[in-house]
C-alpha cells in the first residue's frame, strides 16, 4: 500500500511512519514542518533517522495543508490508498489564546485535505482525534459512543470535536468512504529504540513533559493541581498511553479498511482502559529515571476534571489492537529519549541543523 502520512514528522506521526515502513507499505509524507527540526537541505531529522533505522525510504515532501495547490500536485502525482491524517495543531493553551489560529489551521487544513482526497478519489482515511471530545468527567470509563462535545474547554479539543462531526457527514454522504476516527488518551512514551520521541520545544504545560523539566533541574519541583479531588488518593486520575501503541492503533486501522471495505465511518478510543493517578505516574516517573521529583499543591488548575478514562473494549475487538506496553515501559522510554537525546533531534545531528 502507499500511504500519505500529513504531520509524519511530529511525535505521533513519525511513530507510524516507522511502523508503516516496518510492514512494508510505501510511504510519503506532507508536513509544513512548523515544530520540526531539519537539516540544512530542510529534510526532516525524525524522518533521517528513521530511515537509516529501518534501512528504507520515505518520501517526504513540504506542503502546508492550507496551500491547496501543493495539496493538489501531491495527490495528482501519486497514487494514494489511504491516508492517516496527523498534521494538526495541539497546544490546548495556545488554542485558547489563538483560537483564530487553531480553528483555522485545524480546520481549513482538514477541509483541504478531504476535498483533494475526494478528487482525486483516495476515499480511506485514519483520522487522529482525541478522548479530549468528551469534554466530561465520569467515574465510568467512556465508551464511543457517549456523548461528545458539550463541556470541551478549549478550541483545540473543539477542532477534533468539528472534524469528527464533518467526518462522519462526509462517509454518510458517499459510500466510497472509509473513515475511521481514533480518540487517543494522553500519549507518553518513545520508540524504545530511543531514536525517535517527542521534541517539545518551549515550556510544557503537560504533566510528563512537566516531569521531564524537573528531572533536567530546568524547574525545581512539579507543581501538582489539586489533591483534594474524589479520587482515591485526591489526585487526577487519567488514561495514559505509549505512543507505539498508538502508532499500532494507525496501522490495525488501515488493516480493517483494507480488509473489511465499505466500513464507513467509525470511531475508536485508544487508550489502557485503566487510569492512573498524577502522584502514580510520578512514582513511576521517579522509578524510571532514578531521581527524586519534589512536589508543591497547589490550587485545581482551570477546566481540569477529576477522572478521564476511556474503554477501548471496541478496539480490541474490531482493530484486533491491544497495548503492549504499560505505564513503567512509558516511563522507561520517555527517559531513554531523553537520556540519548537531551536536546531532541538536535543532540546528535547539530552539525547538519537549520532550525531548531
Ligand atoms: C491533555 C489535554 C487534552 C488532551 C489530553 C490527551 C490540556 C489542558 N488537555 O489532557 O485536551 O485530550 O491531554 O492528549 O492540556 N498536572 C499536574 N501538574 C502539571 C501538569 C499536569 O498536576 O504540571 C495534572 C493535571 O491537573 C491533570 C493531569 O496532570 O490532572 C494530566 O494533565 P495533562 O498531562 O496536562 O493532560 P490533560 O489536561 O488531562
Amino acid at each position: 500500500m502507499h500511504i500519505l502520512v500529513t504531520g509524519g514528522t511530529g511525535y505521533i506521526g513519525s511513530h507510524c511512519v516507522l511502523e508503516l515502513l516496518q510492514s512494508n507499505h510505501t510511504v510519503t509524507v506532507i508536513s509544513n514542518l512548523v515544530n520540526s527540526a531539519t537539516d540544512y537541505k530542510g529534510q526532516p531529522l525524525s524522518l533521517k533517522r528513521i530511515e537509516s533505522f529501518t534501512n528504507k525510504k520515505v518520501n517526504f515532501k513540504k506542503v502546508d495543508l492550507l496551500d491547496l495547490q501543493e495539496l493538489e500536485k501531491t495527490l495528482k502525482s501519486e497514487n494514494f490508498d489511504a491516508v492517516m491524517h496527523f498534521a494538526s495543531l495541539k497546544s490546548v493553551g495556545e488554542s485558547c489564546r489563538e483560537p483564530l489560529k487553531y480553528y483555522y489551521s485545524n480546520i481549513v487544513g482538514s477541509l483541504n485535505l478531504i476535498s483533494v482526497c475526494k478528487k482525486y478519489n483516495v476515499k480511506n482515511l485514519i483520522f487522529s482525534s482525541s478522548v479530549t471530545v468528551y469534554g466530561t468527567s465520569t467515574h465510568c470509563l467512556l465508551k464511543e459512543d457517549d456523548a461528545i462535545g458539550e463541556k470541551i474547554t478549549n478550541p483545540y479539543g473543539q477542532t477534533k470535536y468539528m472534524l469528527e462531526k464533518m467526518f462522519k457527514d462526509i462517509a454518510k454522504s458517499d459510500k466510497d468512504w472509509n473513515i475511521i476516527c481514533l480518540r487517543y488518551s494522553i500519549l507518553v512514551g518513545a520508540h524504545p529504540s530511543g531514536i525517535i520521541g517527542e521534541d517539545q520545544k518551549g515550556i510544557p504545560n503537560n504533566l510528563v513533559p512537566n516531569i521531564i523539566h524537573v528531572i533536567k533541574g530546568k524547574i525545581p519541583y512539579l507543581t501538582i493541581f489539586g489533591n483534594d479531588f474524589n479520587t482515591f488518593d485526591g489526585t487526577c486520575v487519567r488514561d495514559y498511553i505509549h505512543v507505539t501503541d498508538v502508532a499500532s492503533a494507525n496501522l490495525c486501522a488501515l488493516n480493517r479498511i483494507i480488509e473489511e471495505k465499505n466500513i464507513g465511518f467509525e470511531i475508536y478510543n485508544i487508550g489502557m482502559g485503566k487510569g492512573y493517578s498524577v502522584l502514580e505516574v510520578v512514582k513511576a516517573m521517579e522509578n524510571a529515571s532514578g531521581k527524586k521529583i519534589p512536589l508543591k499543591i497547589m490550587p485545581h488548575r482551570v477546566g481540569d476534571v477529576e477522572y478521564l478514562c476511556c474503554d477501548p473494549t471496541l478496539a480490541a475487538k474490531n482493530l484486533k489492537w491491544s497495548t503492549q506496553f504499560n505505564l513503567e515501559e512509558m516511563c522507561r522510554d520517555v527517559i531513554n529519549w531523553q537520556q540519548k537525546n537531551p536536546e531532541g533531534y538536535v543532540n546528535k545531528d547539530h552539525e547538519n541543523l537549520k532550525t531548531g
